[in-house]
């Protein structure tokens, strides 16, 4: 399961349908790996009246991930947009979120077309120079 984040696009597929996306239309979902854990914890975008009060398809998933099992290093993100034919890139925020819980810049980031074709790229290359905290905020 961990070589193949295409396994996961079933569950993407799942998952995106049931985001709640009513002001932008634009549904998205993510699914992380843990290490050492085949569990596959997902999670999509939840908007709101109130713009900043809206959550990304990536720390719903990071949140559902630390919520069953704690907070552990990743292995793989993978993420699905819901415009035909595009691959999304994890937002700013989400890309520092994603950075806290990775143990080196070589953490791929899988990033799917709805007809299931992907992108991989790195947490390193999605965020060169990375905040990185102090040492005592790294702790899994
Ligand atoms: N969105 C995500 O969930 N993840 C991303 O990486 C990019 C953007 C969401 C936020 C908002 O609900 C919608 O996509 C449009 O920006």
């Amino acid at each position: 399961m961990s070589d193949l984040p295409k396994e996961a696009f079933e569950i993407l597929k799942q998952v995106n349908a049931k985001a709640y996306a009513p002001y932008s239309g634009f549904k998205v979902s993510a699914v992380v790996k843990v290490k050492g854990d085949d569990t596959l914890y997902s999670g999509n975008n939840v908007e709101n009246a109130v713009n900043g009060a809206s959550v990304c398809a990536e720390r719903s998933a990071i949140s559902h991930m630390v919520s069953q099992t704690g907070a552990k290093p990743l292995e793989w993100v993978a993420v699905l947009g819901g415009k035909s034919g595009e691959k999304v890139a994890p937002c700013g925020v989400c890309r520092q979120v994603i950075f806290e819980f990775c143990e080196d810049i070589d953490v791929p980031v899988y990033m799917f077309a709805d007809d299931g074709s992907f992108e991989k790229t790195t947490i390193g290359d999605l965020l060169p120079m990375a905040y990185k905290g102090k040492d005592f905020l790294k702790n899994y």
